[in-house]
């Protein structure tokens, strides 16, 4: 009896284990990948070669009031002069908070 019952768990464990969709995840999407794509025309290195003074490193963003993801996703929604306007409709919010995330990250 009990090794019956050790066998249906075994198979019953089995099967869930490999139901499909179960331990799937999203691939992350990369912030590198997509600020490489995106920003690095301009940004190369999280540096700016249109406005020089408008570099992505953390002191210049912080002296132009942009300390957090939400203040730079902001500024691809409403950017200065120079800067490409990066719509929701062109960049979603999950992406721009990919990239957001890996400025931060990335440029001190
Ligand atoms: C066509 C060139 C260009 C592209 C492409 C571009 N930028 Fe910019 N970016 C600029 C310019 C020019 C400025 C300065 C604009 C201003 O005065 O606000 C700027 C400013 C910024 C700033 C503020 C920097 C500071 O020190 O105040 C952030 C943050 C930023 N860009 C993020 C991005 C991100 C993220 C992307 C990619 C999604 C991107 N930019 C793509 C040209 C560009």
């Amino acid at each position: 009896m009990k090794i019956i019952f050790m066998a249906v768990m075994a198979l019953l464990a089995t099967v869930v284990l490999s139901a499909p969709g179960l331990a799937e995840k999203k691939p992350p999407i990369s912030g590198e990948a997509l600020f490489t794509e995106h920003c690095s025309p301009c940004h190369q290195d999280g540096g700016n070669i249109i406005n020089p003074e408008k570099t992505l490193r953390k002191t210049d963003l912080v002296a132009h009031g942009i300390t957090d993801k939400a203040d730079i996703v902001d500024k691809m929604r409403h950017p200065g002069k120079g800067m490409t306007n990066w719509s929701a409709a062109t960049l979603p919010d999950e992406d721009a908070e990919a990239i957001a995330d890996y400025i931060i990250r990335t440029f001190k």
